[in-house]
């Protein structure tokens, strides 16, 4: 869903999903550490819940990649 990417996660610093996605990827691992990265602060704190759902799925996601199963030797 494309429209969601360009969606505001943080209406008060114009933050974007797609911005969002960018700052955990490389390394945000905070919703503050995430407005650093777009050079703000949270001003009413209203995403701060989104912006941690987001990086809970990132680490989610990146567990279940690091705990695939070992490839079976012969
Ligand atoms: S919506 Fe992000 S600080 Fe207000």
């Amino acid at each position: 869903m494309r429209y969601l990417r360009i969606m505001f996660v943080c209406n008060c610093n114009g933050i974007r999903c797609a911005e969002v996605e960018e700052a955990i990827r490389t390394g945000a691992r905070t919703p503050q550490a995430v407005h650093r990265r777009r050079g703000c602060k949270a001003q009413c704190g209203r995403c701060l819940p989104e912006i941690a759902d987001r990086i809970r799925q990132a680490k989610a996601a990146s567990a279940s990649v690091t705990e695939a199963p070992a490839a079976q030797t012969a």
